[in-house]
């Protein structure tokens, strides 16, 4: 099989606005359900006979919910921005944080799911809770956050990517 000499191979790709607002969308929902399931465990006082606050229950089928659509989306962007941002060298200094972070999260997640015994859940649920607390920090970091090539004024999106073949073509 031969290469199609016009393909770019290593651009980086800003994701689109759809997956950059549901990217955003999705964090925002795991941000706030996971948020309203620690003040309803560990601050607000129990109603009467409650073994639980109800608000624990709705906020973890909410952040459920979007766990998969999370997933969902890093799958979205995994060949189309992953990938490729990772081959060029652009923005890995926030990009790969970002990355770790999001994989903690699901490989912590599913501890808490399945983990029973307490020392390993405990552990589990001290990584979920700091990754996701740093979560948002590293996803605004690495959207606000110039990369090396755009600090010389230069967009990685714009145009093919010097390592690419069509950036000795004209057009
Ligand atoms: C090692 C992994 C990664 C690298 C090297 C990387 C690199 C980059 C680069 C170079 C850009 C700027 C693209 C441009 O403006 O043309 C960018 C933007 C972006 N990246 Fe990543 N990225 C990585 C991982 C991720 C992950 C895991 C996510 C989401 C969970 C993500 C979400 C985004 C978003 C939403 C933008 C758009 C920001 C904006 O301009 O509004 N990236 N990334
Ligand atoms: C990709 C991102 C995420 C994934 C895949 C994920 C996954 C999960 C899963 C599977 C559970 C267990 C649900 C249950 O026991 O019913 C859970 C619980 C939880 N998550 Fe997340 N989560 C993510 C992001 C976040 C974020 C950003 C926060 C913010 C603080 C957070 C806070 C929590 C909390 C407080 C719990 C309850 C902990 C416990 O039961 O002891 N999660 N998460």
């Amino acid at each position: 099989m031969h290469e199609f000499p016009h393909r770019p191979r290593h651009k980086a790709v800003r994701p689109g606005r759809r997956q950059r607002h549901s990217l955003y969308a999705v964090a925002a929902v795991l941000m706030v359900s996971g948020l309203v399931w620690l003040v309803a465990h560990y601050a607000l006082p129990l109603p009467d006979d409650a073994a639980r606050h109800p608000a624990e229950p709705w906020a973890m089928r909410i952040h459920g919910a979007a766990t998969l659509l999370g997933m969902a989306v890093l799958g979205a962007l995994w060949s189309h921005h992953v990938l490729p941002a990772w081959r060029a060298g652009e923005k890995r200094a926030t990009g790969l944080p970002l990355l770790g972070i999001w994989l903690a999260l699901a490989v912590s997640g599913y501890g808490l799911y399945y983990l029973a015994e307490e020392s390993w859940r405990d552990a589990a649920d001290t990584l979920h809770v700091s990754a996701g607390l740093a979560m948002p920090l590293a996803l605004a970091s690495h959207v606000w956050m110039q990369g090396r090539r755009q600090k010389k004024g230069e967009r990685p999106s714009s145009g093919p990517h010097p390592l690419s073949p069509q950036s000795k073509e004209t057009g």
